[in-house]
């Protein structure tokens, strides 16, 4: 079940985030922290989080672990190169901690929550002082006043199906576009995945806590809001609420902005959430819908519950809709037992449906995912070979495939100065394209009107017209 945090535990850790701060003021100089996210936004929000409470504990930030009083890697398992990254990373701040000794070390985020990784650290990463896995993020400030106060090694790694804690304060990184959780864990088990394992269960927030936070976000000047979740579709099924609720409701909040929202899952992708992203106009015209194979075989090895077939269904339905929409996916190129004619039909896949872009992984085997122990018998060299070929596939598919906006003049959400030259803006189009133009910079956290006159593989050029 899922645990909601109490108020009285958040007063109980306010208390501590008080105690820890009067200490700091002791300090001649403010303490200093770096927290380092690896992986995906739900990461990215979970270090706001971190943030936000280490400011309210007193500490100001640092980009690099050098001189730092704390040090946080705030961590993702979803493949083994970025826990290998991870790792490495840790061990370099073996000098650190034998330059200052006093330096605290925190591990927290998804590796953490499998007992082989707890394990390791214990083990060969002495040096590593706290280890606080997804569920106890809220206790940081209690974790941080044990250790200024009696310096122990602390592992605390509460398993269980998931917690809810509402009112821990957050530093955002961008007050543009804002990240907002609405929902936390995932109950679907594909079978390569290592998410509900270090994520617990699906669990979603309360309708209202997150109406106000997008509310209050608006209010601030945010012109984005990014509803994150593992599946987002199927948000608020516990609750008698859906996703496409909560999207009305959030399209209805008065104010110029745009909505995003990520991840989908396809099987829950259904005409009714399409029709009513159709008809909330502030509602990104981007779909991101990972679709991992084109096979029907693999699909059901992977455990995703959508054919080939199916998948092609809602695209075609999305394009009926919204001719206009961006689509994007994920691929995974060699999952246990796929065959070449298997990946075959991925490449089959993409060249029909036309991607804008794709995000493409090599298989990963996670410990503990059933797809661990399933036969794979196909060496990494040759994957690799695979892989290369998706990609020069899609380098097809993509080349021209923004010709279609030359001429267009297309609404743009201002963002900062220009990627391809410091004398241009840059922006997203509402199919989350790149775009650089000519313009004031007073722009800078506007919408604007953006007349396209070049297009690359990557990127639209143009200028900004009244
Ligand atoms: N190996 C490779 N890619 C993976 N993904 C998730 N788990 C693995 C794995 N074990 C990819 C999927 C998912 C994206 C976030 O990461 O494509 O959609
Ligand atoms: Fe992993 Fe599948 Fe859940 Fe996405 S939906 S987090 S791929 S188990």
């Amino acid at each position: 079940m899922t645990e909601i945090i109490t108020a009285e535990e958040m007063s109980r850790q306010r208390e501590f985030t008080e105690k820890v701060a009067r200490l700091n003021s002791q300090r001649e100089q403010p303490p200093v922290a770096h927290v380092h996210t690896f992986g995906c936004q739900q990461n990215v929000s979970d270090g706001e989080k971190i943030k936000g409470m280490l400011s309210g504990m007193g500490y100001g930030f640092s980009d690099s672990p050098e001189g730092a009083d704390i040090v946080i890697f705030n961590t993702c398992a979803v493949r083994g190169n970025a826990e290998d990254r991870v790792f490495g990373n840790l061990g370099a701040l073996k000098h650190e901690k034998r330059r200052n000794p006093d330096i605290i070390i925190g591990v927290c985020g998804c590796m953490v929550q499998q007992e082989h990784v707890v394990k390791k650290i214990k083990r060969s990463f002495p040096h590593v002082d706290l280890v606080f896995g997804t569920n106890a993020l809220h206790t940081l400030p209690e974790l941080i006043f044990g250790q200024l106060t009696e310096r122990k090694r602390s592992f605390y790694v509460p398993g269980g199906d998931g917690v809810i804690a509402e009112g821990i304060p957050l530093k955002r990184e961008n007050s543009l576009k804002v990240s907002i959780p609405i929902m936390y864990g995932c109950n679907n088990f594909c079978s390569y995945c290592i998410v509900p394992y270090v994520r617990g269960r699906e669990r979603s927030r309360a309708f209202s806590d997150i109406i106000a936070e997008a509310k209050a976000a608006v209010d601030s000047g945010a012109k984005e809001l990014l509803l994150l979740g593992q599946n987002v579709n199927s948000y608020g099924k516990e609750l008698g609420s859906s996703f496409s609720e909560l999207l009305r409701a959030v399209n209805a909040i008065p104010g110029e902005f745009k909505i995003c929202y990520m991840s989908s899952h396809p099987k829950d992708a259904t005409r009714e959430l399409i029709d009513t992203i159709a008809e909330c106009e502030k509602v990104t015209r981007h779909f991101h819908l990972p679709v991992q194979s084109g096979s029907t075989r693999i699909l059901k090895e992977m455990n995703r519950h959508y054919t080939r077939e199916d998948y092609l269904k809602i695209t075609e339905y999305i394009r009926e809709k919204i001719p206009d929409a961006a689509l994007t996916s994920d691929i995974i190129v060699g999952f246990p037992g796929e065959t070449y004619e298997d990946f075959c039909e991925t490449l089959s896949l993409i060249r029909e449906v036309k991607f804008d872009s794709l995000f493409t992984f090599v298989y990963s085997p996670r410990k503990g995912t059933k797809a661990y122990d399933l036969p794979d018998p196909i060496p990494e060299e040759e994957k690799g070979k695979w892989f290369r070929e998706l990609l020069s596939v899609q380098g097809e598919i993509g080349r021209n495939m923004y010709e279609k906006y030359v001429g267009r003049t297309l609404r743009v959400l201002c963002e900062g100065t220009g990627r391809t030259k410091d004398s241009l803006l840059t922006g997203r189009t509402e199919q989350d394209v790149i775009v650089d133009f000519d313009g004031d910079e007073r722009l800078i956290g506007q919408f604007v009107s953006v007349k396209i006159e070049q297009a690359f593989d990557w990127i639209l050029v143009g200028k900004s017209v009244e």
